[in-house]
């Protein structure tokens, strides 16, 4: 979680970044060339986060950690996987078969799964990771190398989703934040499309005296995005005030619809930030949920730092819902992190430490993952699964299924 910053106190860029921003906005320059001059900020952000070479997580900077731009759940204490593997050590004693993750950052998480499930006995035949990142796929190596052997060779990197169904688990933590999303503005006379073009005189030749800059421009909204806001609007129980911008992960959908493809037994779990819809787009909440992180700091301009800070958006839950009911998965629970974890025991995990120093330092990671105003309460846990009757730990504390 990263304090909220305004754009002037955000660092300035290293030169190497610089240079590497440059380029990016070259790309994008390019791209909008051929698209007529406009490009919709879904296509801006997915350059941004995944142009090959230039994008934020097809390149090489840090991104997670304390000396990157964020800190994730996984990387602020191993309880938190710790909880998920009792989860699936659950699963898996039904299901038998492997765990999938997508999406695995550094790797910590799948370490402290693999070390949690080992202790259980309950080992998955294989530990297969499907991450975009090439840098961060070789953290994940990295890291996974110094595990035991046996549980190390369970591990497996994958280029795609499994051609052949799986019995297990799937997990995905903090990705649907980064599927590229809509951004839409509504308005008394209409609904229109955010996004971008060429700032004038912005400059030709992309050098950091003259950089290239881009400014958000609306167009009316095509056939697609109305529909899509059509069915929002209909379904909220307060009208949107003028001007209110926000954000649609059209995506979700097909996303939702090729992990379902991929499980034929057991779980899929996500976990990230977000709301039921009825929530999400709340009147109030003006602005949208698109956030931007550089160096542990937040921001709202996407403009900036191209290709170097992370461009994320919360997650409309009930998206999630409907489109895995459409792929015939069940939804078995939804709740939030705090609730997930009490549920699963985090608090004995912590007590197990005994007294002393170790006891203080888990109770304080246990707090972080916890307490509502850190990560407890915007986070989200929902339980999309398939042919499984068993019951879910990590929801029965909380049941928030009729938000979605
Ligand atoms: C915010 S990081 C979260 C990392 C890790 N799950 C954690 O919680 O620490 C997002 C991760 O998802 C990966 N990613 C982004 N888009 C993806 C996609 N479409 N499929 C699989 N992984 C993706 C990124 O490279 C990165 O590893």
């Amino acid at each position: 979680m990263t304090a909220s910053a305004p754009r002037s106190i955000l660092p300035p860029l290293t030169a190497e970044e610089q240079g590497h921003s440059l380029r990016l906005a070259a790309r994008i320059r390019a791209a909008l060339a051929s698209a007529g001059g406009w490009l919709s900020f879904e296509r801006f952000m997915e350059l941004a986060l995944y142009a090959p070479g230039l994008g934020y997580y097809s390149a090489g900077s840090a991104k997670l950690g304390a000396g990157g731009d964020f800190v994730t759940a996984p990387e602020v204490s191993d309880l938190f996987s710790r909880c998920i593997a009792r989860q699936c050590a659950a699963v898996l004693l039904r299901t038998g078969g492997e765990i999938l993750e997508l999406g695995a950052g550094t790797g910590r998480m799948a370490a402290a799964l693999l070390t949690e499930l080992a202790a259980q006995r309950v080992l998955p035949e294989r530990y297969a990771i499907l991450e975009v990142s090439a840098d961060l796929a070789a953290r994940q190596r990295e890291r996974l190398a110094l595990l035991p052997r046996a549980l190390g060779e369970r591990v497996v990197w994958l280029d795609e989703l499994p051609a052949q169904p799986l019995h297990g688990v799937l997990l995905a933590n903090e990705v649907a934040d980064a599927l590229p999303c809509r951004r839409f503005r509504y308005d008394a006379d209409g609904i229109s499309e955010l996004g971008v073009v060429l700032e004038a005189g912005s400059g030709e030749a992309s050098t950091a005296a003259a950089p290239i800059r881009f400014r958000e421009r609306a167009v009316a909204a095509d056939a697609s995005l109305v529909q899509d806001l059509d069915e929002i609007l209909a379904g909220l129980p307060e009208a949107l005030p003028p001007g209110y911008t926000s954000e649609v992960c059209a995506r979700i959908g097909p996303w939702i619809n090729a992990l379902s493809d991929c499980l034929a037994r057991g779980l899929l779990l996500l976990c990230d930030y977000g709301l039921p819809r009825r929530h999400y787009y709340h009147p109030q909440r003006v602005s949208g949920t698109l956030r931007c992180h550089y160096r542990q700091l937040a921001h709202d301009d996407p403009y900036v730092n191209l290709g170097v800070q992370d461009i994320t958006a919360w997650v409309d839950f009930t998206r999630v819902a409907d489109a895995a009911l459409a792929a015939g998965l069940e939804v078995s629970g939804f709740a939030t992190q705090a609730a997930f974890l009490l549920g699963l025991g985090v608090e004995g995990l912590v007590n197990e430490a005994g007294a002393g120093i170790e006891h203080t330092r888990l109770a304080g990671e246990a707090r972080r993952l916890i307490m509502p105003e850190e990560m407890g309460e915007a986070f989200k846990m929902i339980a999309l699964t398939r042919d499984l009757d068993i019951p879910l730990a990590g929801f029965a504390l909380q049941d928030l299924r009729r938000l979605l």
